[in-house]
């Protein structure tokens, strides 16, 4: 292994426009369908690798504290995964901290995996450009392909592991697109994403769902190309619900929403019709994305804040893909 042994890492989230929901390889994450999605910046995770030949044992920390027993196993699984490209056994030392909270729908995992595996490659001395990179964050969470890229990104289902991997559409700077988050629910989800994409195929609903996708999704980039939120606002919200309508009739059932998740859903096309421009979306958890133009962020955010049940509101711009920072964790 070559120097340097230690990296730190920063990638923001991302929230998907058109979603990843469902895997035709789990072990190797290669999905069903092709997903879109936006870049965030406020919704930061910063980690620093370090390997070592003194190590017993890969250590992760992370927000702080020791890692669960399942984010344990699924970083040592990515680390293992990256060694062995490596070719080499050290144990590392991970340091990770978020600035948004954990398991609550926000992809804490796509920002998480994104940024591990930038520092990994880089602390083990290993030269990769993005393309593959995408693709070997795709193997610790599926959404974090998405998260190695800036701006607008498509991660292309492709018929294997060499051709299933993220490509920017358009940067950032293209279209200054508002996410304002209204966070219902601080706590940890009960079903992860990852048990729930195994789900997925069990609803009857599943077939016709991935047969609108392909459609949806050039819609979705022809509107994204012409900065039509008029266009691509209805399709989002459209996607959110065919994918929840999957969750809830997967069977058993996965019933992410909280009463104050729908409280939210149903206010937004209310203020359409007094000319506030904005459109839900939500992953796999109760908390509302509301996209926006700048314009209309303040107006959305107060209005956000005073629904019973909102706990917190979050505003993210259009984010940059994962870099290695020069400031470490420890
Ligand atoms: C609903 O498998 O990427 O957010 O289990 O947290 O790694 P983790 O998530 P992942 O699934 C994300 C699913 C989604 C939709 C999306 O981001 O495309």
């Amino acid at each position: 292994m070559q120097t340097p042994r230690k990296a730190s890492a920063r990638a923001g989230s991302n929230i998907a426009f058109l979603k990843y929901w469902g895997n035709r390889d789990d072990s190797l994450n290669l999905p069903n369908n092709s997903s879109l999605s936006l870049t965030l910046d406020a919704l930061q995770t910063v980690t620093s690798v370090e390997f070592s030949p003194n190590l017993p044992a890969d250590e992760v920390i992370i927000d702080g504290q020791e890692a669960s027993p399942a984010a344990y196993s699924r970083v040592t699984a990515h680390l293992d995964f990256l060694r062995s490209l490596a070719k080499t056994d050290f144990f590392a030392r991970v340091g990770s901290r978020n600035n948004f909270p954990l398991g609550v729908g926000l992809a804490a995992s796509a920002s998480g995996f994104a940024a591990l595996t930038v520092a990994a490659t880089k602390a083990l001395g290993l030269e990769i450009e993005k393309r593959r990179l995408t693709r070997l964050a795709r193997r610790g969470s599926g959404s974090a392909a998405r998260s190695i890229l800036g701006g607008y990104v498509e991660w292309l289902a492709g018929s294997g592991d060499e051709d299933s991997y993220a490509r920017e559409i358009f940067p950032k700077e293209h279209w200054e697109l508002l996410d304002i988050i209204a966070i219902v629910s601080t706590s940890a989800k009960e079903i992860s994403s990852q048990d729930g994409h195994r789900l997925a195929a069990t609803s009857p609903f599943y077939p016709m769902r991935l047969q609108s996708l392909p459609q949806n999704l050039s819609k979705m980039k022809e509107a994204i190309e012409r900065q039509d939120l008029e266009t691509l606002g209805p399709l989002i919200e459209n996607e959110a619900l065919s994918m929840h309508s999957i969750m809830m009739t997967s069977k058993p059932p996965l019933l992410y929403w909280q009463p104050a998740t729908l409280a939210v859903l149903r206010e937004i096309p209310e203020w359409r019709k007094g000319g506030i421009e904005g459109y839900f979306t939500l992953d796999a958890g109760p908390n509302v994305h509301v996209l926006t133009l700048p314009q209309q962020a303040n107006e959305i955010r107060s209005r956000l804040e005073k629904l019973p049940g909102v706990q917190q509101v979050l505003v993210a711009q259009p984010g940059e893909g994962a870099k290695i920072v020069a400031e470490h964790l420890f």
